[in-house]
C-alpha cells in the first residue's frame, strides 16, 4: 500500500509538472482531486487494511491529499500569473503616442464681422428684422420714394426676376417691411444679402448690408452721428471718429456719406484713406417724409434715420483684404489666416 501511494505521489508531481493550460489543470483535477480521482480511490482501499492501520493509513492519505491540493493551487497561480503576463504584453498601449489630431474649423472672417456688427447694435438695443431677398418693385423701390422711370434707379444696377420682382438691391426694403408691421417707437436692425449687377475687385453681385432704422418723437442727425461715432470706436477702435458729408439717397432726406478717420495712419494720409485720413464706410440719413407717409407714419409726430452699412468692406477694411472676390472662394490657404488660435 505505501508503495502504491508512493507511486501515486510521484505520479501526480510528474503530471503538475505537465501541465501547460487551464485545460490540463482541469483534467489534472480530474483525474486526482474529484471524487472518483485516484485520491478517493485510495480511501476507497481502506478496506482492506487491518483495523489497526486504518487511522495512520487515514492520515498518509490525507497528508498526501494536502500536498497534490497545494501543488494544485501553486499550478493554478503559475497560470494565472502567466495569463496576467500574456495579456500585459499583448494589450500594451503607448500612452506617449501623438493623438490623431481633428482639424478644427473657423470662422469665415465675414461672418466674424456680422457677428461682431450684430453685437454692437444689438448692445444699443436693436431688434433684428430678416428682410426677404426676392423683392417687389413696391418695397424695393417704390415706396422707398423712387418711382418707376426716376433716374435714381440707374444707381443700382438690378437683377430683375420678373416685371414686377426683383433680387433686392438694398436692405432698405426692410424699413418699410418694419414700418408696415410696426408703429414707433421703432428701432431694428436688418441684416442681410443684396444683389447688384457689378463686379470688379471691391464689387460683388452678392454681397451683404446691415440696415439701420430709428423712429420715434425728436429723432435728429445727431442721434445718427452720435450712435455710428459708438459702433466705429467699438469695430475700429477707441480712437475712430466719424464725420458727415452731404450725399443723395432717394429715401433720406437729408442724406449723408458717413467716414470713419483712418484707423491705419490715424488720420496723417495713408494709401488705405487714399492720402485723406477718412475712409467712406456707409450712407444714411432723416427718413424721407414721403416714405414714412407710404408707412402711415405721420412725418409731423415722428422723425427717423436710417443707414446701410456693406458688410464685406468693413471686413475688408478691418482685415485688409483688397479683394471682394477673396471672401467667396474658398481658398483655404486666405481662409486659415482668419482662424484663432
Ligand atoms: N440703401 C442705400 C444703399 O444701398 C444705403 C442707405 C440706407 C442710405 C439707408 C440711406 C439710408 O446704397
Amino acid at each position: 500500500m505505501e508503495n502504491q501511494m508512493k507511486a501515486l505521489r510521484e505520479e501526480m508531481m510528474e503530471a503538475a509538472s505537465q501541465v501547460r493550460s487551464k485545460e490540463d489543470l482541469a483534467a489534472f483535477w480530474q483525474t486526482y482531486l474529484s471524487k472518483g480521482g485516484k485520491v478517493s480511490g485510495l480511501m476507497k482501499g481502506m478496506k482492506t487494511i487491518a483495523k489497526e492501520d486504518r487511522p495512520a493509513f487515514g492520515k498518509l492519505v490525507n497528508q498526501l491529499k494536502g500536498e497534490v491540493e497545494k501543488r494544485y493551487a501553486e499550478v493554478r497561480e503559475a497560470l494565472d500569473k502567466a495569463e496576467l503576463e500574456a495579456r500585459n504584453v499583448s494589450e500594451q498601449i503607448d500612452i506617449t503616442m501623438p493623438a490623431k489630431m481633428r482639424p478644427a474649423g473657423g470662422l469665415h472672417p465675414l461672418s466674424v464681422t456680422r457677428s461682431q456688427m450684430i453685437g454692437v447694435f444689438a448692445g444699443m438695443g436693436f431688434e433684428i428684422y430678416d428682410g426677404p431677398e426676392i423683392e417687389d418693385d413696391d418695397h424695393n423701390f417704390t415706396r422707398l420714394n423712387v418711382p418707376r422711370n426716376h433716374p435714381a434707379r440707374d444707381m443700382q444696377d438690378t437683377f430683375y426676376i420678373a416685371e414686377d420682382l426683383v433680387l433686392r438691391t438694398h436692405t432698405s426694403n426692410g424699413q418699410i417691411r418694419v414700418m408696415d408691421a410696426q408703429q414707433p417707437p421703432i428701432k431694428v436692425l436688418s441684416p442681410g444679402r443684396v444683389f447688384r449687377s457689378d463686379s470688379d475687385a471691391t464689387h460683388s453681385p452678392m454681397f451683404s448690408q446691415m440696415e439701420g432704422l430709428v423712429v420715434d418723437k425728436g429723432i435728429t442727425l445727431c442721434d445718427l452721428q452720435g450712435m455710428l461715432d459708438k459702433f466705429c470706436q467699438q469695430i475700429f477702435g477707441e480712437a475712430a471718429r466719424t464725420r458727415l458729408r452731404p450725399s443723395y439717397f432717394p429715401f433720406t432726406e437729408p442724406s449723408v456719406e458717413v467716414d470713419v478717420s483712418c484707423f491705419e495712419c490715424g488720420g496723417k494720409g495713408c494709401s488705405l484713406c487714399k492720402g485723406t485720413g477718412w475712409i467712406e464706410i456707409l450712407g444714411g440719413g432723416i427718413v424721407h417724409h414721403n416714405v414714412l407717409r407710404n408707412c402711415g407714419i405721420d412725418p409731423e409726430v415722428y422723425s427717423g434715420f436710417a443707414f446701410g452699412i456693406g458688410i464685406e468692406r468693413i471686413a475688408m477694411l478691418k482685415y485688409g483684404i483688397n479683394n471682394i472676390g477673396l471672401l467667396t472662394q474658398n481658398d483655404l490657404r486666405f481662409l486659415r489666416q482668419f482662424k484663432e488660435a
